[in-house]
């Protein structure tokens, strides 16, 4: 029987723009170093408005969706496209009450809805000049988009249904894979190779569970029952983004051979946000010195100390 769902229109959602979860998982966190799985963290009450319809209403405010259908059991990704509106709504509706296996990624969620908004908030990540867009995942028994890895530190919401997760430890990904990632360059270049090791956490998601992933970590999620999740992300900024956004300000190590220039693809340190304007000051000077220790030539230290520190304190701007 086909599922009515609700209607489209234009703007951001309006209503309650609160949420009661337990709030600031940053600190229950061992941030950027172990995968944690954070069991009834948010308010699954307050979770449940993230229905289909809601979703309906949150696809006709974005430009569009990416879709992902799996051809049979255990190939995994098949096919991916993007649909944009308004046909997007018309898809996710058939989607909706189709018994088939794919997964929709929607981008961007947190600036049309609150519930989202205040999700990415409840957190309680400090860094907000590293934060990513929001996504919003829908997904059918059996569905996933397979083991990958990716740059940013992230959080996982379940939100609805059911899913089970799999994560392994980020020394999985050589250099050359950090590298390719925190480049943005698609896995069909420089697919990533499987871990032959066991995950170093299996768990399974119901509404209200977090799963915090470190930068790096390979990452696998099978639906179980049909399942909504946000995904929750801070992306993460190398000394390589430094060189190429500040040009007159920094220059790149002399020699370019890998063992030289794979340093540069580390992750910046984050402040310490318990030490206000002192963390911000020694994570300039971290990020100074460890320039210098990767062979860059700091032409402009006192320009470039300013401006590290506007990036550190923003809430809005953007990674250079
Ligand atoms: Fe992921």
């Amino acid at each position: 029987m086909r599922t009515e769902l609700g209607g489209a229109a234009e703007g951001p959602i309006t209503g309650p723009s609160g949420f009661v979860g337990s709030g600031d998982l940053y600190r229950s966190t061992d941030w950027r170093r172990r995968p944690a799985l954070l069991r009834a963290a948010l308010s699954a009450s307050e979770l449940a408005v993230l229905g289909p319809d809601r979703l309906i209403e949150i696809l006709a405010r974005l430009t569009g969706m990416r879709v992902f259908v799996a051809r049979a059991r255990r190939t995994g990704v098949s096919q991916a496209s993007f649909v944009p509106r308004p046909a997007s709504v018309e898809v996710f509706r058939r989607l909706v009450t189709n018994d088939g296996r794919f997964t929709v990624l929607m981008n961007g969620v947190e600036r049309v809805d609150p519930v989202v908004a205040a999700v990415q908030e409840a957190v309680g990540v400090p860094h907000r000049w590293r934060a990513d867009d929001v996504v919003v995942t829908y997904s059918s028994p059996g569905s996933g988009i397979g083991y990958h890895a990716g740059h940013e530190d992230g959080f996982i919401v379940q939100a609805a249904g059911q899913r089970l997760w799999r994560v392994w430890d980020s020394d999985e990904v050589d250099a050359e894979a950090r590298r390719r990632l925190i480049l943005n360059q698609p896995d069909d270049i420089y697919p990533l190779q499987r871990s032959m090791s066991p995950p170093v956490l299996e768990c399974e998601l119901a509404p209200g569970d977090v799963l915090y992933l470190p930068p790096f970590a390979p990452h696998e999620g099978t639906t179980i029952e049909r399942s909504i999740s946000i995904a929750l992300g801070w992306r993460g900024v190398a000394f390589y983004h430094l060189v190429l956004g500040f040009p007159g300000l920094v220059s790149p190590p002399d020699s370019l051979a890998p063992e030289d220039v794979d340093p540069l693809f580390d992750l910046l340190p984050d402040a310490d946000p318990e030490a206000g304007a002192m963390g911000i000051t020694s994570s300039v000077a971290a990020i100074l010195t460890g320039l210098e220790d990767r062979g860059c030539l700091v032409t402009d230290r006192a320009r470039l100390s300013d401006r590290l520190a506007t990036l550190l304190c923003s809430v809005s701007q953007p990674v250079p």
